[in-house]
């Protein structure tokens, strides 16, 4: 693990190739019952580059209303299939928070795709941190501090590595400034998975 920041965990690697393969097939699953969508800006309505679905109790969505969780797909109407066991037991590893999480965000970036500098704070708990794993290609992540328009870094997360930030690193602004295409053979094609898991109500 390295610390990258106070509150910024950082775990090069931390699942394995076997590893991220047993992932790859669990969440081909996920993606059957819960298929990836578009979501679009509040107000707006302008589309995302990423494409996104959820697993766990509550689902991250975003569309002309505005951004929130929510139980249900929003195109299918079901609710999220359950979090992968293996990713539940990694948050139980990394997240020094001693309650579940609520909710895993599933973002495909294709090699176009980026995310905007932003803060993760629709959740009511704050006291959780947010842990990320990747997997796929390469993608160049920048992080910042809690005010808008602060210094930033970038950071190469690789396919395989997690990040967890939480304390007082919790609002961080971070996003994605690219995807660098074809540097991993995990997905089978071309892009990144991220998936984000949070606590979003107080236990
Ligand atoms: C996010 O902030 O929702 C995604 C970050 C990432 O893709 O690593
Ligand atoms: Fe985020």
């Amino acid at each position: 693990m390295i610390s990258i920041a106070p509150g910024i965990s950082y775990y090069p690697g931390y699942w394995n190739a076997a590893e991220q393969a047993a992932l790859v097939a669990e969440l081909r699953v996920v993606l059957k019952l819960a298929p990836l969508f578009t979501p679009t800006m509040p107000k707006t309505g302008k589309p995302f580059s990423v494409r996104m679905t959820n697993c766990g109790m509550l689902g991250w969505v975003s569309d002309r209303e505005g951004y929130r969780y929510q139980e249900h797909h929003p195109l299918t109407g079901e609710p999220w299939p359950s979090i992968p066991l293996m990713v539940r037991e990694a948050w139980e590893k990394i997240a020094d928070y001693p309650h579940d999480p609520e909710a895993c965000l599933i973002n495909y970036y294709g090699p176009q795709a980026k995310m905007g500098l932003h803060q993760d704070r629709d959740e009511q708990d704050f006291e959780a941190p947010i842990v990320s794993f990747s997997l796929g290609d390469t993608a160049i992540f920048r992080i910042g501090g809690t005010e808008r328009g602060g210094k930033t870094t970038s950071l190469k997360l690789h396919s395989g590595d997690a990040l967890v930030f939480g304390g007082p690193a919790r609002l961080v602004y971070h996003g994605i400034d690219r995807i660098l295409a074809g540097t991993s053979t995990l997905l089978g094609r071309e892009g990144r998975v991220n998936l984000t898991l949070r606590r979003v109500n107080k236990p």
